[in-house]
């Protein structure tokens, strides 16, 4: 198969992890015989010194061309205290989830047993968690308007606004997953306050009976948060809206043990983006230790999600138990032990694609 993937690597440690990520991806078209054909692009900060734009024309043209994109991270302390900013380098990835229509971001977690007891959960609740969080990506208040400040400066608003098109095909597509996995929805939402919460659960309501082998679930959002720490086992699928899959899915990420280790996949009208949902961690770039694991597993969901190529996404998954096996892990989960460079991590990696590969070919 020939695969055209556009890399954009970003900021902080988008760079080194994603060069780790291609090692993967460049072992499995090796080994498994695909024709690999993949450009680089600017995005964020990085696109910002070169163009002006966090997310220029090129780059997006490039994206719209690509069968998937293999994305870094992007953010850079520079604009962080900034106010008077008038480009931001986030302003690029919410530009590239909107004009790529990425409506839906796809965060599985799963817990890995040699990580368990670095879980801030104690390990019986964690051992066996095995969850997926849809987050709606394109609406509520990211892009909601107005939004701004009054003429004085003394009023700030953001408004939060759904439709109904826009909440029936993310609840569609949550249900798509489920029925694929233990058949359990649950429906996040603050609808006992918000009116686009409302419509969210008036709408869930009609869909959920075309889904009788589904259980549906109905969750406000609060109670969510604390059901996430106290009994993360109850949860399969969760759908929800934008803001709070994003504070949700921060939450679900220590879960396992560390936000090193968690891949994501957003997916809608356009190119899907494969990204780590971690950030560009700028206080160790360029030092080749952080954690390329999140990245790697986002080449998996590359392949079985862009590609359909569920056994390459395997041999990838292997390669990254065997190197946590091996004690073949960066700092933040060796515990004590050795810990190698990113780079290290990577090319142990690479090898055991290769080795796997080979072993499941023949
Ligand atoms: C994420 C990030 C982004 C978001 C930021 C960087 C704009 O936190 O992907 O979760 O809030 O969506
Ligand atoms: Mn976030």
């Amino acid at each position: 198969m020939r695969l055209n993937i556009a890399v954009l690597p970003g900021d902080g440690i988008g760079p080194e992890i994603i060069e780790q990520g291609m090692k993967a991806v460049k072992a499995v078209c090796a080994t498994f015989g695909h024709e690999l054909h993949w450009e680089e692009a600017p995005a964020g900060a990085a696109a910002i010194e070169a163009t002006g734009e966090p997310y220029p024309e090129a780059t997006h043209r490039l994206c719209m061309e690509s069968d998937a994109v293999f994305f870094g991270a992007i953010g850079h302390p520079k604009y962080d205290n900034d106010p008077s900013a008038k480009v931001r380098p986030e302003q690029g990835l919410l530009a590239m989830r909107k004009k790529l229509g990425l409506f839906a971001n796809i965060r599985p977690v799963t817990t890995f047993p040699s990580l368990i007891h670095q879980s801030p959960l104690r390990a019986d609740l964690v051992d066996g968690a095995d969850f997926m969080c849809i987050r709606e990506l394109t609406g509520g208040m990211y892009f909601g308007r107005p939004q701004g400040r009054s003429e004085d400066g003394n009023t700030a608003y953001d408004t939060c606004v759904y439709t109904r098109g826009e909440i029936e095909r993310i609840i569609h597509l949550a249900y798509g997953y489920a029925q694929k996995r233990r058949r359990k929805l649950t429906i996040v939402d603050k609808a006992n306050v918000l009116a686009t919460s409302r419509l969210w659960r008036q709408i869930a309501r009609e869909i959920e009976k075309e889904y009788p082998d589904v259980e549906t679930e109905y969750m406000f959002v609060d109670n969510a948060a604390m059901r996430l720490i106290q009994w993360p086992k109850s949860f399969d699928v969760i759908v929800t809206e934008n803001m709070f899959g994003d504070i949700l899915t921060d939450e679900a990420s220590v879960i396992t043990g560390s936000l090193g280790m968690l891949p994501s996949a957003s997916i809608g009208i356009h190119t899907s983006v494969f990204e780590p949902i971690h950030g560009s961690y700028p206080q160790a770039a360029g030092k080749n230790i952080a954690n390329p694991l999140a990245t790697i597993l986002s080449a998996a969901l590359m392949f079985e999600y862009a590609f359909n190529l569920p056994e390459e996404a395997g041999a990838i998954r292997q390669a990254v138990a065997a190197s946590m096996d091996a004690g073949i892990v960066t700092e933040d989960i060796a515990q004590g032990s050795k810990a190698y460079a990113t780079s290290e991590t990577g090319d142990f990696i690479q090898a055991a694609i290769t080795h796997l590969g080979l072993r499941i070919k023949n």
